[in-house]
């Protein structure tokens, strides 16, 4: 039997609080000096639950931070070209600093037109090909959320990822793809497995730094996990009405030396990155 490991147990909402309170302090310096302070723009089209509960919280944030934020709820039934027009009309609105349009839209809505109808400028929420583009080209400000706020979690544990073996489970356009880049960024050597991956467990086992968003709950048991490894469970699904990460925890907990939790654990990061996207597009196309 492997020695247990002290596993941490990585505090999203502290982390997001503390990266919070430093955007909030931008923001009253930016207002103090005579600025409006930046307004992110939110659409939900149909009436998902769970949509519309991630973008209330989202608005939230924008408050406690002092930043403006507008919503636009539009019924299922809602077009393409209706969409493509708000869309336009955000555009074109100075006083819109971020766009984030909450998928999954409805099936008569392409994402990909939706996604290439945002301005790159105002693209908080990192979904248009060119801010993909500048991702994969390394120079890059804005990044999709979830993935910027996996390395601030690594970061502020100080893992080390520079020569790292990194596994990457999942390869969305959200997740899975942006977070390889971002880690391959910082000298990891990547490898990004997916639902047709042979022998899955065997190179997860291989990894010093594992994240997961494949949506499979509790797919990652201990015998999946190098001892002292950090695992970042992204994977969010509900089962029986509870929230169910795609880490086991429990079984994890004493193999890992770093673990994500589901509740509490990357999701107020991902948000955290929202804010800090939007303020960054806000200063980037303000010139300040
Ligand atoms: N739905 C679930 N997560 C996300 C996200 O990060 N961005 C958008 N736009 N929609 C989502």
């Amino acid at each position: 039997m492997p020695e247990p490991v002290q596993t941490q147990v990585f505090d999203g909402m502290a982390l997001a609080n503390e990266l919070r309170r430093q955007l909030a302090e931008e923001i009253e310096d930016l207002t103090k000096a005579g600025k409006r302070p930046p307004c992110l723009a939110v659409v939900l089209v149909g009436d998902d639950p769970a949509s519309r509960s991630y973008i209330k919280g989202k608005q939230r944030a924008c408050s406690r931070i002092g930043m403006d934020a507008v919503e636009h709820m539009l019924p299922a039934s809602t077009s393409q070209d209706e969409l493509l027009a708000l869309l336009a009309d955000m555009n074109a609105d100075d006083a819109i600093d971020g766009i984030l349009v909450q998928l999954p839209l409805p099936d008569a809505i392409d994402p990909t037109v939706i996604a290439e109808a945002i301005d790159p400028a105002k693209d908080a929420d990192a979904l248009h090909p060119m801010t993909a583009g500048r991702l994969v080209s390394g120079k890059y400000d804005i990044a999709s959320c979830t993935p910027l706020g996996v390395l601030a979690c690594l970061d502020h544990h100080r893992i080390p990822l520079e020569g790292a073996n990194a596994v990457v489970v999942g390869r969305s356009q959200i997740v899975g793809k942006p977070v390889s880049l971002l880690l391959q960024l910082r000298n990891a050597t990547v490898t990004m497995c997916h639902s047709r991956t042979r022998d899955l467990e065997t190179i997860c086992r291989s990894a010093d730094v594992l994240v997961v968003a494949a949506g499979r709950p509790r797919m990652v048991g201990a015998d999946w996990v190098k001892p002292g490894a950090a695992v970042i469970d992204v994977g969010v699904t509900e089962v029986d009405g509870k929230l169910v990460g795609d880490v086991d925890f429990d079984a994890v907990q004493g193999v890992a030396g770093l673990i994500t939790p589901s509740r509490r654990g990357i999701g107020p990061m991902t948000i955290t990155m929202l804010l800090r996207n939007t303020l960054h597009a806000y200063r980037t196309r303000k010139g300040l």
